[in-house]
């Protein structure tokens, strides 16, 4: 059996709403009917429940028909509102719909109400269903963005923990080997040549597991991010690309190195990367320049090249994920991401990310850069940096 529509109608003339009541049956339409005929009862019946579908007269003796559609507007937004009325003027039936009445019908062809009202409850059924998929689609998008947080969460504690175990661990064995070998090394009778070079020769190697060591595990994360903060990461990233693939990359921080957010510098420093990594694989360029500045109250960094220039079709397009990754990186710190090009002189990239209010910065001597450190536990939000 179908489902019993509730009807509510508003309809002072006991005469009108036995003929109403008669369409419905004859339409063969299972409904219950509740008429009411006043503005209280009208506005009541709307606060303890909601209808199925409303049906109004236009001209009642206690109040107008527009003005119970406002409530009922007010009420119950996707109820459909229908009205049944004697004569309805052409101007007067147009000013209903645009009010946002549903539909109207005449009185004198109320044959017409049946199949107004499918269509309208239709109508409804199709409008909550769409907002129910939108509200679906919101909400996994939400999850989706909770999760990609989480995971470079994850990801970036997982990186630092194994950058830390990599230099401390594996970086105190090589260093102990060599001192063991160099011990046996002294106590070797001096005309053991064979011994002596072959000696020689494994210390050679253990230097070179360390500077391996090394890289792998700034690679990783690089300390100089923990230790001495973004500006002089950025300025040790550029200067390590520029080595490793001839283009010059300048640097020009009027930034000083402040106590920024450990999230914040990861996003600026992981987007400056996957930056360098397109321009060294995309862009034919020979000159990068960086910029790092404070507009009001963000951080701003830009990182344009003097190559092809990137195009609005792989800007746009959805195999770009290198691109999605730093612009939902950007995005996740409440920030903008923007990349433009133009054909022959170059890409630019814009990353602005606003700045919490932090605790000033602890002192940090450290002499050895990229060395690794404990990162300890992130800045916590409290005064403000600025000045
Ligand atoms: N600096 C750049 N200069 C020219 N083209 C670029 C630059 N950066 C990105 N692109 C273009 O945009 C595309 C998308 O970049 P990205 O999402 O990082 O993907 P991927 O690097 O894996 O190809 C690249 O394939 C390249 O065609
Ligand atoms: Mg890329």
């Amino acid at each position: 059996m179908k489902k019993e529509i509730s009807v509510l109608l508003l309809e002072d003339d006991i005469a009108d709403a036995e003929l109403v009541k008669y369409a419905l049956r004859e339409g063969g339409l299972n409904t219950t009917l509740e008429r009411v005929e006043t503005r209280d009862d009208f506005l009541s019946t709307l606060k303890h429940r909601k209808p199925d579908l409303i049906l109004s007269d236009y001209a009642l003796p206690s109040f107008d028909g527009l003005s119970a559609l406002a409530m009922a507007q007010e009420k119950h937004p996707d109820v459909p509102f229908i009205f049944v009325t004697g004569t309805l003027g052409e101007e007067v039936a147009i000013r209903t719909l645009k009010s946002g009445a549903t539909d109207y019908v005449l009185k004198t062809r109320l044959s017409r109400l049946v199949p107004a009202l499918h269509r309208a409850l239709r109508e409804a059924d199709e409008r909550a269903e769409r907002k129910r998929a939108e509200e679906r689609l919101r909400e996994s998008h939400e999850q989706l963005r909770a999760l990609s947080v989480y995971l470079q969460y994850v990801r970036e504690e997982e990186r630092t923990r194994i950058a830390r175990e990599v230099h401390d661990e594996l970086g105190q064995a090589m260093t102990s080997l060599k001192m063991d070998l160099s011990w046996l090394g002294s106590r070797l009778p001096r005309d053991l040549r064979q011994l002596q070079t072959k000696i020689k020769a494994m210390s050679t190697h253990i230097d070179a597991t360390i500077q391996t060591i090394r890289r792998i595990s700034t690679e990783l994360r690089p300390g100089i991010l923990d230790d001495f903060g973004l500006v002089a990461a950025i300025e040790w990233q550029a200067h390590e690309f520029q080595t490793r693939t001839g283009i010059e990359c300048v640097v020009t921080a009027t930034v000083r190195d402040g106590p920024f957010d450990q999230d914040i510098n990861t996003a600026f420093f992981r987007i400056f990367q996957e930056t360098l990594t397109n321009v060294m694989r995309h862009a034919k360029a020979t000159h990068v320049q960086v910029r790092l500045s404070r507009e009001g109250d963000a951080l701003v960094m830009e990182v344009q090249d003097n190559g092809r220039g990137i195009s609005e079709g792989e800007i746009s397009n959805v195999k770009s994920i290198g691109l999605l990754g730093m612009r939902e990186r950007a995005a996740l710190m409440n920030g903008g991401f923007q990349i433009r090009g133009v054909p022959g002189k170059g890409t630019t990239v814009n990353v602005r990310i606003p700045l919490p209010r932090l605790v000033p910065p602890v002192k940090s001597n450290h002499e050895d850069p990229p060395g690794r450190r404990s990162r300890g536990s992130p800045p916590r939000v409290e005064a403000d940096s600025r000045g």
